[in-house]
């Protein structure tokens, strides 16, 4: 069956959240298009419990207010906000790193509050995260290799003709994995030849290339990307960018790109999706949010952006 794809802005079948709802085929068959990760009414609330001399706190935070909104295979979903408005806590939602108070999340139409351990540790493969600090999220007791290698161990098929322990099973296992090791590193734009060194002796947009290298490893399909260049200098930031836009072309990735940069959003984005207080009070092709921002708050965070505000 071929598929139809629609995005937002285009008219047609979408809902306000850019959703497809349904589309009628030449052959007048309708057809009932799947978003990649569709979430439904997610909250996440926080809250205190009880103070150490009994009095009862009632300090909730709503970080994630009744969320819906959906991400189409092969866009890039820029998730723009203040520090605190819930940003990464849904982008941990998403890869089920936090568990909702409520709500639904799907991947590829399966829905992850209610898969089984073995499913989830398949669906994990297809989802994974860049963070906002390369120097904390790399393990520094760890060479390069066995960084990026990390996750091919923790997800090994095992080849079933040779049992683990099995002399052949692993010189097999490693010199493949090394070879996936450099494939990972040429890819990301780092030599072979630092494979043997510590996170400790690289800048930081070298370890973020570390980082990215080891998200890629699983041949992911989506990728949550928690303000990978935040903590770089805007010059290695861009370089950074340019590198996950020429991944998401040679690998059809899908990205939810969580920034508080509106100009890097903008460059990447193919809608974009405003969060405010725990909820996405706007949610747009990327042209529809620069040029004609509906909600006060974005037209707030576009004037704090002079160059690309109309
Ligand atoms: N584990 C936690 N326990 C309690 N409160 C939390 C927890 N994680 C997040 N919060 C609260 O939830 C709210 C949203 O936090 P979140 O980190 O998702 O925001 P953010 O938009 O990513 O912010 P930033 O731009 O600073 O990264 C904040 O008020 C935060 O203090
Ligand atoms: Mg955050």
């Amino acid at each position: 069956m071929e598929a139809y794809w629609i995005t937002s802005g285009t008219g047609g079948g979408a809902d306000d959240r850019g959703r497809i709802v349904q589309i009628t085929s030449n052959s007048g068959i309708e057809i009932q298009a799947m978003a990649l990760v569709e979430v439904q009414n997610v909250s996440k609330i926080y809250s205190s419990g009880d103070s150490a001399f009994g009095v009862r706190s009632h300090n909730v935070v709503r970080a994630v207010d009744d969320v819906s909104i959906d991400i189409h295979a092969g866009e890039t979903l820029g998730l723009v906000g203040e520090s605190g408005s819930g940003k990464s806590t849904l982008g941990r939602l998403i890869l089920r790193l936090v568990e909702p108070t409520s709500g639904s999340i799907r991947f590829e139409g399966r829905d992850l509050l209610v898969a089984s351990s073995a499913e989830m540790r398949r669906l994990r493969r297809d989802m994974q995260i860049i963070f906002q600090d390369p120097f904390a999220s790399l393990d520094p007791r760890f060479r390069v290799e066995d960084i990026i290698a990390e996750p091919l161990i923790i997800h090994e098929d095992r080849n079933p003709t040779f049992r683990k322990g099995d002399e052949r099973w692993g010189t097999q296992a490693s010199s493949e994995r090394r070879a996936r090791v450099i494939e990972l590193l040429r890819a990301v734009g780092l030599d072979e030849s630092i494979m043997r060194r510590y996170p400790h002796e690289f800048s930081g947009g070298q370890r973020q290339r570390i980082g990215i290298a080891r998200a890629l490893a699983l041949r992911p399909k989506f990728i949550v990307a928690d303000e990978p260049v935040s903590a770089l200098d805007v010059s290695v930031g861009a370089q950074i960018v340019n590198l996950l836009a020429r991944l998401q072309r040679e690998y059809g990735l899908t990205y939810l790109f969580i920034s508080h940069s509106m100009p890097v959003v903008h460059y990447l984005s193919t809608r974009i999706a405003v969060m405010y207080r725990g909820k996405i009070v706007e949610i747009g092709s990327t042209g529809q949010i620069t040029e004609r921002p509906q909600h006060p708050y974005t037209r707030s965070l576009l004037q704090a952006t002079p160059e690309i505000a109309v």
